[in-house]
């Protein structure tokens, strides 16, 4: 309980009262963020140290422990986990640097008079190790893999692997002494219509901009990372300040904090236009909103449909309003991520579910039109309501199959967020172990497979071939050479995974010819 007498000011650290998983009680150190008096009223914003920021929260006085008070160092670091900053919010210090770093992309947007944000990686990672399980270092390798950096261990690179498989009768002493949990080791080893007219029903001047009506700012505000005022708007970016979003039939609580027009952050709720995706002030302006809006579906070209799913590609540059009020949803949900202005050199592929009512979007991700560095998604979101039902990973499936149509391999921008590491690292396993488990011996020899030829037939990024290989803990050094060994757990586990992985990409329906953005000169 709070005793008034004491000031509790921001940035001091005590435990604060918190419900776990389990619905426990529990009270982890807290460091305050905010303050702020409503009727006479305390509220403190705070940051539960070594937990996600989405957890952040505004609580009551009753749910401090003020007698473990302590109050704010001088130049206090932001404490380190495995070389990468812990989940504590920013210190000023870094914010400025990351601000000003930021501020020439805020110039050279607003100097083409356009707002359009799009969502591209911070300068600096936030903390991704503190809640994955750091990949299993393999007993004869070297280290343990960074679980954000996929590192290459020099000796494999396109190492060819042979599998050792349940009936072969060779000793397997030195093999058995390296299988994981010390088992026996088996081995084996219609494209909808485009709303052809430009469309100014929402009361704005232009197609590309969030509509001006219902006295909405036509452009969200220049703050968050593109601030010039730094040491104001760092502390508001690092709470969340949307409270509640409708967006169809969903009520979404926001994890982050995303540039809406501040005049909005006061509201309770703030409404979205589910397939345009334009923000509302109020019900009633939404419901005048979609009296004129035909949009049922995102914009741009229908790729793939299979059942009631659908994804849609959308040109940054062609649908500027579109991309701008996605990643303004986006932001809320992703935290390692800056907006930039500029949806030019992007591609978004916006993942819907179709009903009577139209195609709602589940999630997205997006894709730079030209990446120098292999990148095949950019950023990747299940909106919450859609979370833990397998959507992420057909994301990233379908991800997968895009770059398999361009002939290419690909990885997603770094760094990945705690629950797209876990999302990437299941969906890799996954599909790196389906293929092992398909090798088909040859003349009783065991089968044979290199790192190039895994990455080209699934589109991985070698890199990522060979962190999940020692994620997995599968790869020993055997009798000269580099085998991989799938313990029965693996293969039991694996097998278990995939007849609960119901929704998958089915090629045949993807309809998508890539462009060569290089020849185009200007995206
Ligand atoms: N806790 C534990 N495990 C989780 C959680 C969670 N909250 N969420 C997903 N997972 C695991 C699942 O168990 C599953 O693994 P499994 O099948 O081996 O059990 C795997 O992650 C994927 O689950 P899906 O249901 O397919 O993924 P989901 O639809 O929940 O989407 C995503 C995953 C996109 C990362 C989602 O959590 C999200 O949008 N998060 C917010 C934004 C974000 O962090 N995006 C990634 C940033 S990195 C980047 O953009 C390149
Ligand atoms: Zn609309």
């Amino acid at each position: 309980m709070a005793d008034q007498s004491v000031e509790i000011t921001e940035g001091c650290r005590l435990p604060v009262l918190r419900k776990n998983q389990e619905n426990e009680d529990e009270w982890p150190l807290a460091e305050i963020l905010s303050v702020k008096d409503i009727s006479g009223k305390k509220l403190y914003y705070v940051h539960y140290i070594d937990f996600n920021k989405r957890l952040d929260e505004w609580v009551t006085p009753d749910r401090l422990d003020i007698k473990k008070l302590q109050f704010p160092k001088k130049e206090a670091k932001t404490p380190m986990k495995n070389g990468l900053p812990g989940s504590r919010p920013s210190s000023p210090e870094r914010d400025v640097k990351k601000s000003l770093d930021l501020h020439v992309q805020s110039a050279s947007a607003t100097s083409r008079g356009k707002t359009l944000p799009t969502l591209k990686r911070k300068a600096e990672s936030v903390s991704l190790a503190t809640q994955v399980t750091a990949a299993t270092p393999v007993s004869s390798l070297p280290g343990s893999v960074d679980a954000s950096q996929a590192s290459v261990y020099p000796a494999m690179r396109d190492s060819s692997f042979s599998i050792k498989s349940r009936d072969e009768h060779e000793p397997l002493t030195s093999l058995t002494s390296l299988t994981t949990n010390g088992t026996s080791s088996i081995q084996h080893h219609h494209i909808p219509p485009q709303p052809g007219r430009k469309r100014k029903s929402c009361g704005g001047t232009h197609e590309d901009s969030q509509d001006s009506s219902d006295g909405i700012p036509s452009a969200p505000r220049m703050t968050g990372s593109l601030v010039s005022d730094r040491s104001h708007d760092d502390i508001v970016t690092r709470m969340k300040n949307i409270d509640c979003i409708e967006l169809g039939r969903h009520r979404l609580k926001p994890w982050y904090f995303s540039p809406y027009p501040q005049e909005l952050t006061s509201l309770p709720i703030l409404y979205l236009c589910e397939f345009c995706l334009k923000y509302l002030k109020s019900l009633k302006c939404l419901q005048r909103h979609l009296t004129k809006c035909n949009l049922r579906h995102p914009p741009g070209n229908e790729i793939y449909r299979k059942g009631t799913i659908s994804f849609f590609e959308i040109d940054g540059r062609k649908n500027k309003a579109y991309s701008q009020n996605l990643c303004l949803l986006a932001k809320c949900f992703l935290d390692h991520k800056t907006l930039y202005y500029d949806t030019d050199p992007f591609l978004f592929y916006v993942m819907t579910e179709y009903d009577s009512k139209g195609f709602h979007i589940v999630g997205y991700f997006s894709k730079e039109k030209e990446s120098t560095e292999d990148y095949n998604v950019a950023c990747i979101l299940t909106l919450p309501p859609y979370q833990r039902r397998g959507y992420g990973k057909l994301l990233i499936e379908f991800s997968y199959e895009l770059s398999k149509v361009e002939g290419k391999t690909g990885t997603p921008e770094k760094p990945l967020s705690d629950l797209g590491l876990l999302s990437y690292r299941s969906y890799w396993s996954q599909t790196i172990l389906e293929i092992l488990m398909d090798l088909k011996s040859e003349n009783g020899e065991r089968p044979q497979i290199t790192i190039n030829e895994i990455s080209e037939i699934t589109s991985v990024k070698k890199e990522d071939v060979i962190s999940t290989l020692q994620y997995l803990n599968l790869i020993n050094y055997y009798k000269g050479q580099y085998i991989l060994t799938l313990s029965e757990d693996i293969v039991e586990g694996h097998e278990r995974a995939m007849q609960k992985r119901h929704l998958r990409i089915d090629p045949k329906c993807l309809h998508f010819t890539p462009k060569d953005w290089s020849k185009r000169g200007k995206w």
